[in-house]
């Protein structure tokens, strides 16, 4: 339908990107990029009259969202000869608006489009020979200035790379290596280095990927003191293992997995470079928190709790409430003490949920009158129920009773 929408405006349109590149590689991808030769806007608006769908439009960058009643979106970019006049790197030859379109583009393995125009529709353009790109697995720039162009690029490299279980190509390694020796990242605002590096700490594996960024010298755009080291990896290696713990068997349970990844990446350094980086990467101020005091705390506690156990289920309990789960995590990842670990994974499977099946009314019912004395007759119940001697609401109010 779009083909049929576009060509009735006189446009060609494609379906380009990431989509294209992982039907060639049988993976599945939802964000479907389509770019209109021609007015992407006016097609956009064209297309939901007669669909009836709702878009989203940016004027200044020739965009517009298409948005489905069920929520599905597709992204429509406008390519215009005009706008693509002579880039830094394009030498002086006539293109089509989409093959410029797709020059500019970051890797060969991206620049894949399928027509959509109805009688040409299904037929694949491969410009710069990403299909023998993708056959070679190879990840491989289009031109020498791709990483002056867009300095992010770099990390992209090394997330498709290890995503996809491809190489970066020799002279695309070269200019990587370049464009690290030249620091074109200091460009680059905080935000920008942090949204790469949180795109490769959410990848399903990010260890391949930041053992390359070290590899690269790259993760001093982080700090100049982490460095890849087997004590790291193996700690990184832990990291993955317990969040995998975690989604097994708390599936519905929400987890910012990459905090808990570079909680594992800054570990070893202490709280004012912890600070120092937090700021160079512009992290909320939340952030900065669950990194910086809520950290240190907790690598406090596990100290604590590698000298001595705590001596109860309730004093477990007591110990390691303050803490958010990613920093549960973070602990059962960092210790090295089997005990302490198991004693966490305790703490999180079975006592965290646990809390008085009685509330002030039950307390009320027993004559008691509200005040200060619910509270602790509540915590008393909370500690007598994780230490085991409570089951049941009559046991509970026995024991408020007392
Ligand atoms: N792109 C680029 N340079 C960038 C970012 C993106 O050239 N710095 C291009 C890529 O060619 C890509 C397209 O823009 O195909 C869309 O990028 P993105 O939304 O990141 O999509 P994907 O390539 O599909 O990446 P992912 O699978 O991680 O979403």
């Amino acid at each position: 339908d779009m083909g049929r929408v576009a060509e009735s405006l006189g446009y060609g349109a494609y379906v380009v990107g990431g989509f294209v590149r992982d039907l060639f590689l049988y993976r599945p991808n939802e964000d479907i990029d389509i770019v209109i030769e021609g007015d992407g806007i006016a097609f956009a608006k064209a297309y939901a009259l007669e669909f009836g769908t709702r878009i989203h439009t940016h004027k200044a960058f020739g965009t517009a969202v298409v948005i489905y009643p069920d929520g599905f979106k597709i992204d429509v970019a406008t390519a215009r000869l005009e706008y693509y006049r002579s880039p830094a790197a394009l030498p002086d030859v006539e293109m089509s608006s989409i093959k410029l379109d797709l020059f500019r583009r970051d890797f060969t393995i991206n620049t894949l489009a399928i027509q959509l125009i109805p009688d040409k529709f299904g037929r694949l353009l491969d410009f710069f020979s990403a299909q023998k790109d993708i056959k070679d697995k190879a990840i491989r720039v289009l031109h020498n200035l791709s990483f002056v162009e867009d300095p992010t690029r770099v990390f992209r490299a090394l997330r498709f790379e290890q995503r996809f279980g491809f190489t970066i190509g020799k002279l695309t390694a070269a200019l990587i290596d370049n464009a690290v020796k030249m620091d074109f990242f200091k460009r680059l605002s905080g935000r920008r280095v942090f949204t790469e590096i949180r795109l490769i700490l959410e990848e399903d594996n990010p260890v391949p990927a930041i053992v390359r960024m070290g590899d690269f010298d790259l993760l001093k755009v982080i700090h100049p003191t982490i460095v890849i080291n087997k004590a790291l990896i193996a700690l990184l290696e832990e990291v993955r293992g317990v969040i995998a713990w975690h989604d097994l068997l708390f599936v519905e349970t929400p987890c910012m997995r990459w905090t808990v990844y570079l909680m594992g990446l800054i570990h070893a350094n202490d709280m004012a470079t912890c600070h120092e980086i937090c700021r160079r990467l512009e992290l909320a101020t939340r952030y900065e928190a669950l990194f910086c005091q809520e950290r240190a705390a907790a690598d406090h506690c596990l100290q604590q709790m590698e000298h001595r156990l705590p001596a109860s289920a309730g004093a477990l309990y007591h110990r390691l409430h303050p803490f958010r789960a990613e920093l549960i995590l973070y602990m059962m990842a960092a210790t090295r003490v089997k005990a302490v670990k198991k004693a966490i994974s305790k703490y999180y499977t079975e006592l965290r949920k646990i809390e008085p099946l009685i509330g002030g009314n039950e307390l009320i019912a027993l004559g008691l009158t509200p005040g200060p004395l619910f509270r602790q007759i509540l915590d008393a119940i909370l500690d007598a129920k994780l230490n085991g001697a409570l089951a049941t609401r009559e046991d509970e109010i026995q024991f408020a009773r007392r």
